[in-house]
């Protein structure tokens, strides 16, 4: 699976050390930058890895920033794109299984690497359910495209 990886000065360390993980994975990763740790601004990380996962270019995306928030919200402003900021484990199978989730997005003055792992463990061990939550999630791209 190709993903998209993005994050701000404040997530650098944190997206290298869960760009090296996924790669361990097997995962394919294209990494949308910041790669120094001169400040910068998230909502640029966050267009991009949207919009690499917009395209299809990558299948998610991995995003991070001190609180995972800023940049999740600027990725959630690309049509197409349903990105969740996650503390912990539960969360991100669920906005896969029920939500189609398409992008995750930690804080990396909130939690761990170790956290993180299980993290993106469960949201890449995660598949859509479709079903029931196919209404619902079509009317999330109902509001997008009004
Ligand atoms: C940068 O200091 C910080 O504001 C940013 O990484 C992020 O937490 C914003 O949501």
């Amino acid at each position: 699976m190709k993903i998209a990886m993005g994050s701000d000065h404040a997530g650098l360390e944190l997206k290298n050390y869960i760009k090296e993980y996924l790669e361990k994975k097997g995962f394919e990763i294209t990494d949308c930058g910041t790669y120094t740790s001169s400040s910068c601004n998230y909502p640029e990380f966050g267009e991009k890895v949207a919009k690499c996962v917009a395209s299809g270019e990558a299948e998610k995306g991995v995003l991070v920033c001190g609180t995972g928030v800023g940049i999740s919200i600027a990725a959630n402003k690309v049509k197409g794109i349903r990105a969740v900021v996650c503390s912990e484990p539960y969360s991100a199978e669920m906005a896969v299984r029920h939500n189609n989730a398409n992008i995750v997005s930690f804080g990396a003055r909130v939690i761990g690497p170790a956290t993180a792992e299980t993290i993106v463990d469960a949201f890449f061990g995660a598949s859509y359910e479709g079903e029931r939550h196919e209404k619902r999630v079509q009317m999330i791209i109902d509001i997008e495209n009004e």
